[in-house]
C-alpha cells in the first residue's frame, strides 16, 4: 500500500513542486492538499501546471488520514501545528525553517520571537540526506534544509570533513526569484528584478546560522562564516560559490580525492569537471559540484548549483521521505533535468 501523504501550504511554490513530484511517486498517495486560500477548489485552480491532477484532489483545511505531513509554510507556522500531528502518530517533514536550528535561543535571536515548539528541536533531524541519512531513518520530525544551505554545505562538506580548509569560510550565493516565495514586495516585481542583480540579507540572512551550525559539525570547530546571497533575474536555480583557505600542506590532489570519495555513490550529487550552470539542474533533484584550488591565494573555491524548488526544497523533502520510509532514495525523483 502506498504511504498516505498531505501537503500543507500546497498553494505556494514549494507546495506546488511537492504536489508535482508526489503525484508521480509510486509509493505516495496524496490524500490531503491544505491551504487557507482556494479551499473547496481543485488543486489545479491554485497550481495551473498541475492541470492533469485528479479532480478528486480538492484544497481543504485538514490533513485527513495522512501518515506523513509535508509542510511548506512561512516561518513559525509548521511549528505551531506539528505537535498535534505528531501526537496522532504522523511523521512531519518541514520544508520551512522551523526545525533546522537546534538551539531555541539561536532561533529566537535570528527569528525575533521565541520558538513556538522548542521541545521538538531536540528530536528534529536535519535532513540533508547526503550527510544525515542514518538519523533520518528513525525521525518523527525531519527539518528539510534551506536552499542556500543545501548548496553551500554540499559544496563544502568534503573539504570540511577532511579538514582540508580553515574555519574562515565565505559563501557568495545567487538565487532565482522563486526562492522568495509568492511575495508581492516591491523588491520582487518584474520591473525591479529584471536585468538587475543585487545582494540582500547580509549579515542577518536566516540561512547564516543554519550553514554555520552544520559546517561546525562537519569541521569540528566553529566556522567564521560570511554568507552573502544575491537575487538574480531568473525564476528558479541557485548557485553557491564558496571560498575557504587551504590548510598548510594540503593540495589540489587532496581536494580532488576528498570530493570524489565523498560523492562517488551519491544518487543526486555529481562532481563535474567544469564550471556548473544552474540550467543543467532545472526541474531535477541534481546538485552539481565543482571544486578547484586557486594556487596563488591558496584557497579552495567550491561551486554547487541546484534547482531551489527541487533539490533546494521539494525534491530533497521527497529524498528524505524515501530515506525515512525505506524506499529507494531515488524513487519518484529519477527525472532528468529539463534543459542542457
Ligand atoms: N521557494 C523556495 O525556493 C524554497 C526553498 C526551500 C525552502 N523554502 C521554504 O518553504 C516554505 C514555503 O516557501 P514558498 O516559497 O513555497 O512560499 P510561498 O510560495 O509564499 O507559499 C507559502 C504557502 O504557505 C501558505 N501560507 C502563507 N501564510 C500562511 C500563514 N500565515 N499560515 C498558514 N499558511 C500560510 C500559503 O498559502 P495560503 O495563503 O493559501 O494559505 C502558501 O501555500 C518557506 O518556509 C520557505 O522558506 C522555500
Amino acid at each position: 500500500m502506498p504511504t498516505r501523504v498531505a501537503i500543507v501550504g500546497v498553494t505556494g511554490y514549494a507546495g506546488g513542486e511537492l504536489a508535482r513530484l508526489l503525484l508521480r511517486h509510486p509509493e505516495a498517495r496524496l490524500v490531503a492538499a491544505v491551504a487557507r486560500s482556494h479551499q473547496g477548489e481543485p488543486l489545479r485552480a491554485a497550481q495551473p501546471h498541475l492541470h492533469s491532477a485528479p479532480e478528486s484532489i480538492v484544497i481543504g483545511s485538514d490533513v485527513g488520514d495522512a501518515e506523513v505531513v509535508f509542510t511548506a509554510l512561512p516561518a513559525g507556522e509548521a511549528a505551531r501545528q506539528a505537535g498535534r500531528w505528531l501526537d496522532d502518530g504522523r511523521i512531519v517533514i518541514d520544508i520551512g525553517s522551523d526545525f533546522r536550528l537546534r538551539d531555541p535561543k539561536l532561533y529566537e535571536r535570528w527569528y525575533g520571537y521565541a520558538h513556538p515548539a522548542a521541545a521538538l528541536l531536540k528530536e528534529a533531524v536535519y535532513g540533508l540526506t547526503e550527510l544525515t541519512r542514518d538519523r533520518i531513518r528513525g525521525a518523527r520530525v525531519i527539518a528539510n534544509p534551506g536552499c542556500y544551505p543545501t548548496a553551500s554545505l554540499l559544496a563544502l562538506a568534503p573539504a570540511l570533513k577532511a579538514r582540508l580548509v580553515t574555519e574562515d569560510i565565505v559563501v557568495d550565493a545567487k538565487s532565482g526569484v522563486s526562492g522568495a516565495g509568492h511575495n508581492l514586495d516591491d523588491a520582487y516585481l518584474f520591473g525591479t528584478i529584471d536585468e538587475s542583480v543585487r545582494p540582500y540579507g547580509l549579515p542577518r540572512h536566516r540561512h547564516t546560522p543554519e550553514i554555520a551550525q552544520e559546517a561546525a559539525i562537519l569541521l569540528g570547530a566553529t566556522p567564521r562564516l560570511t554568507f552573502t546571497p544575491h537575487l538574480i533575474p531568473m525564476t528558479r536555480g541557485l548557485i553557491a560559490t564558496c571560498y575557504a583557505p587551504l590548510r598548510p600542506g594540503k593540495t589540489s590532489k587532496d581536494v580532488a580525492d576528498a570530493y570524489s570519495r565523498e560523492y562517488a555513490e551519491e544518487p543526486f550529487v555529481r562532481m563535474v569537471d567544469s564550471f556548473p550552470a544552474t540550467k543543467a539542474t532545472l526541474g531535477s533533484n541534481w546538485c552539481l559540484v565543482h571544486a578547484v584550488v586557486d594556487e596563488d591565494s591558496a584557497r579552495l573555491v567550491a561551486f554547487a548549483v541546484l534547482d531551489n524548488l527541487v533539490k533546494g526544497a521539494a525534491g530533497s523533502a521527497i529524498q528524505n521521505f524515501n530515506a525515512r520510509l525505506g524506499y529507494p532514495e531515488t524513487m519518484g525523483l529519477e527525472a532528468l533535468p529539463l534543459w542542457p
